[in-house]
């Protein structure tokens, strides 16, 4: 047995329990379904995408999540919600809603022709089991594409919300600066998952606004962090940001911007936000102007 088959085994034995349902917590109640009830309510479809982390054409058989929603959240408003995917491990991904209608994407259960349902994860070096659940999307791959295109990939799901709004209070204050609200954006993207803010997002690391010790840190050692944690941390369980996006430096500066002005605000703090969607629009006017 090579190391990867034997860390494999050892995935599957410690993972299996309850992971063989997904919650979908719709306007009439919790309804928790296993695959055979997946099965028996949408269609399955095969569907071959483009793996940044296994960097192959993989083929994946699921269930394609805009009939999903559509057929739990018939009311569901594509221009403000956003879809909560929380995962067994405490990540929680937060997707627009209206990303699941621009772009297709299915819950997955299995590799087609593979009995193994994993992926790699390169930064920290291991084998991830992906079951039993694992959100995938359609991609195409074209060397140098555009790659902060990239979608969420959860894994091992444990529950799917529709929510509303983002809080007011992970928000930046409407005066802020175009840097600030950028580095907003990125951080609801690529941080949120992991870090709460003010008691708001996912569980794997600490509450950015409760802990002190990168407070006292210059904005060196926090871009450092945000680029390469293991470079400070060896053990450090955070994912670096990601490494082929396009303008990384300039997305790092602003989230850390983004960060100094949640943690510098005063009485302020009650003053009314934008919207998502508005700040959104506001941003994307400038760009193309
Ligand atoms: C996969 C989960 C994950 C993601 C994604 C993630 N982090 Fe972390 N982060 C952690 C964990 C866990 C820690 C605790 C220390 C460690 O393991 O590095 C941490 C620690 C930190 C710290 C140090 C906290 C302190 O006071 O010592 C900062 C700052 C930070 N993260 C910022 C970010 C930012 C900004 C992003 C988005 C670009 C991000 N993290 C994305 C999991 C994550």
């Amino acid at each position: 047995m090579n190391k990867l088959t034997f860390f494999f085994f050892l995935f599957t034995a410690l993972a299996y329990g309850n992971d063989d349902v997904i919650e979908f917590h719709t306007p009439i109640g919790v309804k928790k379904l296993n695959l055979e009830q997946l099965q028996k309510q949408f269609v399955e479809r095969e569907v071959s995408t483009y793996n940044l982390d296994t960097k192959r054409i993989e083929t994946f058989l699921g269930f394609s999540m805009d009939n999903i929603i559509h057929s739990f959240w018939s009311d569901v408003k594509e221009a403000n919600n956003f879809v909560q995917i929380e995962c067994h491990d405490g990540y929680i991904a937060y997707i627009e809603a209206k990303k699941f209608r621009t772009n297709r994407s299915y819950i997955a259960y299995k590799l087609k022709g593979n009995d193994n349902f994993v992926t790699i994860d390169g930064y920290q070096k291991k084998i991830v089991d992906l079951g039993r659940f694992y959100l995938v999307w359609k991609e195409s791959y074209k060397k140098g594409a555009d790659t902060r295109r990239r979608h969420h990939w959860p894994w091992s799901i444990k529950s799917i919300k529709i929510i509303n709004e983002l809080p007011d209070d992970i928000k930046p204050l409407k005066t802020a600066s175009d840097d600030v609200n950028w580095g907003y954006l990125n951080f609801v993207k690529q941080c949120l998952t992991c870090h709460k803010l003010n008691g708001f997002g996912g569980e794997i690391g600490p509450d950015l606004m409760l802990s002190e010790n990168w407070k006292k840190q210059d904005d060196k050692w926090l871009m450092q962090y945000i680029s390469d944690p293991k470079s400070l941390n060896k053990d450090s369980k955070m994912s670096r940001f990601p490494k082929y996006i396009d303008i990384r430096e300039v997305r790092i500066r602003n989230i850390s911007l983004y960060l100094r002005h949640l943690t510098g605000l005063g009485e302020d703090k009650k003053e009314g936000r934008f919207l998502h969607s508005e700040l959104e629009k506001i941003l994307e006017q400038k760009v193309q102007r």
